[in-house]
């Protein structure tokens, strides 16, 4: 099993994006890939056709005992949707209580459901710093960051970086690190100029493309799927696809040589 938790230090840079769609890219080169919402906004189901009006999810099932595959659906492209749930204000802090109470809460659990050494399974965060992104990150064998080709972007990864650093970076199961630059229009001349910096900042973690700005992305939202089954043809799609592959390669290189990726 390898787990990506999908990160950033800034909020709207496209993790719940990314993460959608990154799984539907795994999952139609068929990988089995659990896509797992540790968000509270319980947006990540909304790419894969779950039911708007469906309250199920991880926090419901954790609160109440119930089992994790309990509330697995069947998503689009034939990836598996774990949601966070709806819950009401107590129920929400009392699971964050517990996330507090059992940092390793989620590592603990994904390892019981047995999965295979080939399963994916890719965690979508809230932004900044926060119990959720400390459990996934105390989970997750590799950290995807989110970023902007931007100043408040480029301002933000000491950030992360340093929550990175506290809690996965110790654990000798812990690949490493990436980054992804989204939301990329290569017609603005500062996008371009942070690029550069950004490039020169971050040398073989960045994910050597961009995903570009795209509109078929608020569409494919809007029909309850992902770019990947909404327009496969798009740039953004290919840029997913892309983006996949690329990290895949770093799971794989990690997994012959561990820590090697860092
Ligand atoms: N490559 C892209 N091209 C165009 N729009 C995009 C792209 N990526 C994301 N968006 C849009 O940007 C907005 C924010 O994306 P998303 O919700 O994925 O960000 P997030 O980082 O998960 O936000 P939050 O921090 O609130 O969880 C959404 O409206 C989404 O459709
Ligand atoms: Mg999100």
């Amino acid at each position: 099993m390898k787990v990506i938790a999908v990160v950033s230090a800034k909020g709207g840079v496209g993790k719940t994006t990314l993460a959608a769609n990154l799984a539907s890219v795994l999952a139609t080169s068929g990988r089995r890939v659990i896509a797992l919402d540790l968000d509270p906004q319980n947006a990540l189901r909304l790419h894969f056709g779950v039911p708007l009006d469906s309250i199920d999810g991880l926090s419901r099932a954790t609160l109440s005992g119930d089992a994790l595959r309990s509330v697995m659906f069947d998503g689009v492209d034939g990836v598996t949707v774990l949601p966070y749930g709806a819950v009401l204000e107590d129920d929400r802090r009392r699971f964050e209580a517990h996330l507090d109470h059992d940092p390793r809460w989620l590592a603990n659990t994904l390892d019981s459901l047995g999965l295979d050494a080939s399963d994916i399974v890719i965690i979508d965060t809230p932004p900044g710093s926060s119990v959720y992104t400390r459990t996934a990150l105390c989970a997750a064998g590799f950290a995807l960051n989110v970023v902007l080709a931007d100043a408040a972007s480029y301002a933000a990864i000491p950030q992360m970086e340093r929550m990175i650093e506290t809690y996965a970076a110790p654990r000798a199961d812990f690949a490493g690190e990436g980054y992804v630059i989204n939301q990329v229009d290569q017609s603005r001349q500062l996008a371009k100029d942070v690029l550069k910096v950004l490039r020169h900042l971050l040398g073989d973690k960045l994910f050597p493309g961009v995903i570009h700005q795209d509109e078929g992305v608020s569409e494919s939202l809007a029909c309850d799927t992902t770019l990947i089954h909404y327009d496969s043809l798009s740039q953004a799609a290919a840029d997913f696809r892309a983006c996949g592959q690329w990290l895949m390669a770093r799971l794989d290189a990690s997994a012959v040589s561990p820590r090697s990726v860092a």
